[in-house]
């Protein structure tokens, strides 16, 4: 796996493209749309789709130059065929597509939740079998990882992601989104004791999750809270603190569920947004018994590495695909687990 691949990604609102030659990370380039979906409280399709038309090629050149080299140094090219926003997919894979017939250079379509699931052998060359929890604003998911087109799905949500219900929370408290980062900073100064939030599906077995009823209580917690129809700072960060901490205690014990499903697991791997939550990674860490593992931010979000590593081991397995490479906006990686209920903000959770 010293292949130098190019990786692009572009299935939900980041333009993304990288050069990797094996572990090594030469480029990694990401041209982020938060600003231009801001005023519309989520991702709108066509406008993502139409963004990552023009910036595409942009950010495959830089991605190159950045890694000095040119097209024709490069071994593969990966892309995300899905799932996603199918705007968005197809234009990712139309561009590789063209660079891939220009150059006569294999293609290779990657499942874009294969690249966050693999990144933890990218970064820490963990072996197979490991255990990973996927979880950010349109993914929850516990994945054993067995291969790098082996996935069984342990669980996940029944409907929404965690991220989704970060922003959300945020929403009903008046606070800015991306919600994640300012529920983290506002709890900073509350008590997470002041309210006692439901730890959703605990009562239930196996590693499924649910994170709607949990948004429910904090709109309960909230209008209780109201004093002369305003909620007082004070309120405001207990009611962050504690729904975090319900958030972090739900998903160490269903990763403690998780784990104890997949007995010959090497190590325990989160990846996503939500995996930037320092309360949530402490809780996930003392999970146990094998190594936890978080990659480094830039790789838990959407990035072009991922899709380039995955490429890369997919392409030492001998995967080549033609120019009849179909965008998928759902694409399960486990394709005999049951399909979950819900759809996330950020797209079609698969
Ligand atoms: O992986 P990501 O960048 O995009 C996808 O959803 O694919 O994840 C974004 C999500 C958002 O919902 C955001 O609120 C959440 O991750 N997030 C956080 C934190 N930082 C980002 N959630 C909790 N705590 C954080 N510090
Ligand atoms: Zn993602």
């Amino acid at each position: 796996m010293n292949a130098t691949v190019l990786g692009i990604e572009s299935s939900c609102d980041d333009t993304a493209a990288a050069v990797l030659r094996g572990r090594c990370i030469l480029s990694n380039v990401v041209s982020s749309q938060t600003n231009l979906h801001a005023a519309f409280g989520g991702v709108v399709p066509e406008l993502a789709a139409r963004a990552h038309v023009e910036r595409l090629d942009l950010c495959v050149e830089e991605a190159l130059r950045r890694a000095r080299l040119t097209l024709m140094e490069i071994d593969a090219i990966a892309v995300t065929a899905g799932p996603g926003l199918i705007g968005g997919v197809m234009a990712g894979v139309m561009c590789a597509k063209g660079l891939a017939a220009a150059t006569g250079l294999p293609l290779i379509g990657v499942n874009h939740l294969a690249g966050h699931a693999l990144t933890p052998r990218l970064t820490d060359d963990v072996p197979y079998p490991y255990l990973m929890l996927l979880v950010s604003g349109g993914h929850c998911q516990f994945l054993r990882v067995d291969g790098p087109n082996g996935f069984a799905r342990l669980g996940g949500t029944i409907d929404d992601a965690p991220g989704e219900a970060f922003d959300k929370v945020a929403r009903l408290l008046g606070l800015d989104q991306p919600g994640g980062p300012a529920v983290e900073r506002t709890a900073r100064d509350g008590d997470a004791g002041a309210f006692a939030f439901p730890r959703p599906l605990l009562d239930r077995a196996g590693c499924d999750l649910s994170f709607s009823g949990l948004k429910t209580a904090v709109l309960r917690a909230r209008d209780l809270s109201l004093v002369d129809g305003a909620l007082p700072r004070s309120a405001r960060a207990d009611i962050c603190a504690a729904f975090q901490e319900a958030v972090a205690a739900t998903l160490a014990e269903k990763s403690r569920r998780a784990l104890a499903l997949c007995p010959e697991a090497t190590a325990f791997a989160v990846a996503g947004g939500v995996a930037a939550n320092a309360a949530i990674r402490t809780a996930l860490e003392a999970v146990g018994p094998v190594p936890f593992l978080a990659p480094p931010l830039a790789l838990c979000t959407d990035n072009g590495a991922m899709i380039a590593w995955a490429g890369s081991e997919l392409l030492a397995m001998g995967q080549r695909d033609g120019m009849d490479l179909a965008p998928r906006p759902r694409w399960p990686l486990d394709p005999d687990a049951a399909p979950m209920l819900g759809s996330g903000r950020k797209g079609a959770k698969a």
